[in-house]
């Protein structure tokens, strides 16, 4: 499902507010703007906001890249689909994920069943022009980050996909995506 960009008036997001019953969870690819899109989305609708690459690091004790470098990626996996699965309970609540969360197939499911997925895109240069910004993702490490972007949105747009609602992310000012985040959830709830 694809939105147009009317603005929801301040009643028409309190109806909405009223009718989340789930947690909205936000997937897609890493520079998409999930965390910022959800401090707003969160701030709008009244509700909690968690990122889960946060609470993985707090479960942790320890940043990603650094649970990367030590244990390996496997390691870092099952971190999050362990904390996800702690999040996803059934309180209403906004939860940013990190871009590799929903592809595995147990935390898709689990989010399918009991949450309301809300896939984020975007061109590839935008998620170029936002993750070369900031050093902090080990798996654009050794590598150039154009081409591993290109290869994971190709091997994950099929997974993405599979979320209910599907908001493109505007390269501009972020009210626009947030807007449509919010049409969307309105028109699917
Ligand atoms: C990852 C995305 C990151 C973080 C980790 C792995 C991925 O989160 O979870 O570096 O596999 O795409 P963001 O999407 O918040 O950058």
């Amino acid at each position: 499902m694809e939105l147009d960009e009317t603005t929801l008036s301040g009643s028409e997001i309190e109806t909405l507010a009223r009718k989340i019953d789930r947690p909205i969870v936000l997937v897609g690819m890493m520079g998409v703007g999930k965390s910022s899109i959800g401090r707003k989305l969160s701030g709008l609708l009244h509700l909690p906001f968690v990122d889960a690459d946060e609470a993985i690091e707090t479960a942790a004790q320890m940043s990603i890249a650094e649970m990367f470098e030590r244990f390996g990626e496997p390691y870092f996996r099952d971190g999050e689909r362990r904390v996800i699965a702690r999040l996803v309970d059934g309180e209403r609540k906004i939860i940013a994920t990190g871009g590799g969360a929903f592809v595995n197939e147990e935390t898709r499911k689990l989010i399918l069943e009991r949450a309301v997925a809300v896939w984020l895109h975007t061109d590839i240069d935008v998620l170029v022009d936002r993750v070369t910004r900031k050093d902090n993702r080990p798996l654009l490490r050794g590598g150039d980050p154009r081409e591993i972007l290109k290869r994971l949105h190709d091997e994950r747009e099929p997974l993405y996909s599979q979320a209910p609602i599907h908001v493109q992310s505007s390269s501009g000012p972020q009210g626009k995506t947030v807007n449509k985040v919010l049409k969307g959830l309105a028109e699917w709830l």
